[in-house]
């Protein structure tokens, strides 16, 4: 038996993949610990990204050296999509890496764990698929309110910057019944709120006339009674988003009105040359179409700064998209060259860093003043909220977050109640771009 902890790096699927994989190891008999220092197996998971992404996973590794050569029973392994990229060439340059399992590997995590002590070795990442990586997980996560939930692995996009589609693959989406089944059995295991999560999640079902439309429709039925309030879904890709969607949200009480949309840019000759396969009207319509059927949705985009040969002026199409699209939040990267991909082996990376970093910071400051003109336009406002808990930076106020991803904090409740997982009906009194401070209406 192992005690293992693994440190998780990049997005919410591989949060998902870390907690897969830890269940794997604890049914196998090993410990998962929270303290890295408690433990005698650490497994990053990886992102691939950006370049530093992988930096800091490096970084990561090397800090690890001393206590690898002071203790001869410590074993350090990666997955995830870094692994998947470079696990092969990693193992041979770290001696002290004992193992690498790509991303569709690591539901053979035990067996490669149960191995390590007699041969400390080497596991390189496979191109196959691990049995069962596919399939339904019902009987975990059950930890806290929210659970998880993969509709879709991979992605076929490939937009000529990205890395996602060489290290998780190509599109696969799970059978509808099957999913639906796993979140009910999440939520009658205590999770109030499931997110679903794919890459490019509202193309779900489309090669089999299926769609995330059927799909939110299909659990919604399926999880009555379960406890279940709240159903979300991450990341919609803006070509992919279609009126039925956004009417499927609009009219399933339980569907959260809250999009991650990425536009990445707004200019359409960067638009093209990212192979992104939508123009800038394009990109406005499916807002407006959102706006025009839930005009309170929360909206957030991605945008990358620097892609090569954005001109200012392409630059300036950006901050005109963030200025008047009025994103709830905008996630903003330097463009990031990824060997292999598209972008990476014809164009130049020909925006020098300095003005990579100038135009990230004015996009922040652009998206920062809309975050601030929409916080002075709530007070008044009334948000229905699912209650997480005490607020970790003060004993006095709870928080949670209403259906448009909204963090409300309030006071807290009479002393010996316990809100937590409860809806509960909110005004807001103050706002700020991050927080809405609001009192109680209903509980
Ligand atoms: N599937 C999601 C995003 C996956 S990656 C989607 O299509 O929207 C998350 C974000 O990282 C992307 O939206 C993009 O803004 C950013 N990103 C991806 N590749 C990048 C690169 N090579 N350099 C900089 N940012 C990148
Ligand atoms: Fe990458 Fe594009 Fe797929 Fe998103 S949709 S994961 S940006 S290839
Ligand atoms: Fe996610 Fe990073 Fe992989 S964003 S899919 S962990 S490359």
């Amino acid at each position: 038996m192992r005690k293992i902890h693994i440190v998780t790096f990049g997005c919410q699927m591989n949060k998902l993949d870390s907690e897969l994989a830890a269940e794997a190891l604890a049914d196998a008999g090993h410990a998962i610990v929270d303290d890295e220092f408690a433990a005698d197996t650490v497994i990053f998971n990886t992102c691939a990204v950006r370049d530093h992404a992988e930096q800091r996973v490096v970084s990561r590794l090397a800090q690890l050296i001393p206590r690898r050569l002071a203790n001869p029973n410590l074993r350090v392994g990666i997955m995830g999509c870094f692994a998947e990229r470079e696990g092969k060439a990693l193992l041979e340059q770290l001696p002290h890496l004992d193992f690498a399992v790509g991303t569709r590997q690591f539901p053979n995590l035990p067996g490669i764990v149960d191995a390590l002590d007699d041969k400390p070795g080497l596991f390189g990442p496979d191109d196959r698929d691990a049995p069962g990586i596919h399939q339904a997980h019902p009987r975990r996560r059950h930890r806290g309110m929210h659970g998880f939930v993969s509709v879709m692995r991979g992605c076929d996009n490939r937009c000529s910057y990205c890395i996602v589609p060489d290290v998780r693959g190509g599109e696969i989406s799970r059978p509808a019944r099957e999913i639906a089944l796993e979140v009910k059995a999440l939520a009658l295991a205590g999770a109030r709120e499931v997110t679903l999560l794919g890459q490019n999640i509202d193309a779900y079902g489309k090669r089999d006339g299926g769609s995330l439309a059927k799909l939110l429709r299909l659990i919604d039925l399926e999880t009555k009674d379960s406890g279940l309030v709240r159903l979300r879904f991450v990341t919609s890709h803006p070509r992919d988003i279609t009126r039925d969607l956004v009417e499927t949200v609009a009219e399933v009480e339980r569907v959260c009105p809250h999009f991650h949309m990425p536009a990445q840019s707004g200019s359409d000759r960067v638009l093209a040359a990212m192979r992104r396969g939508y123009s800038r009207s394009e990109y406005d319509e499916k807002l407006a179409m959102i706006r025009e059927i839930l005009p309170e949705a929360g909206i957030l985009s991605d945008f990358i700064v620097g892609f090569p040969g954005e001109t200012e002026e392409d630059y300036l199409a950006t901050r005109d998209l963030v200025e008047r699209a009025r994103f709830q939040n905008s996630f903003i990267f330097k463009y990031s060259p990824r060997p292999g991909t598209p972008s990476a082996e014809t164009m130049a990376d020909d925006v020098p860093p300095e003005e990579k970093k100038r135009r990230n910071n004015d996009l922040l400051a652009a998206q920062h003043a809309v975050s601030e003109q929409r916080a002075a336009e709530m007070p008044g406002r009334r948000l229905r909220v699912l209650v997480e808990g005490v607020s970790p930076r003060d004993e006095r106020r709870w928080v949670g977050r209403s259906g448009e991803n909204h963090i409300c904090v309030f006071p807290a409740p009479p002393a010996g109640e316990d809100w937590s997982g409860r809806l509960v009906d909110l005004e807001v009194e103050r706002a700020t771009p991050l927080t809405l401070y609001c009192r109680v209406i209903n509980a």
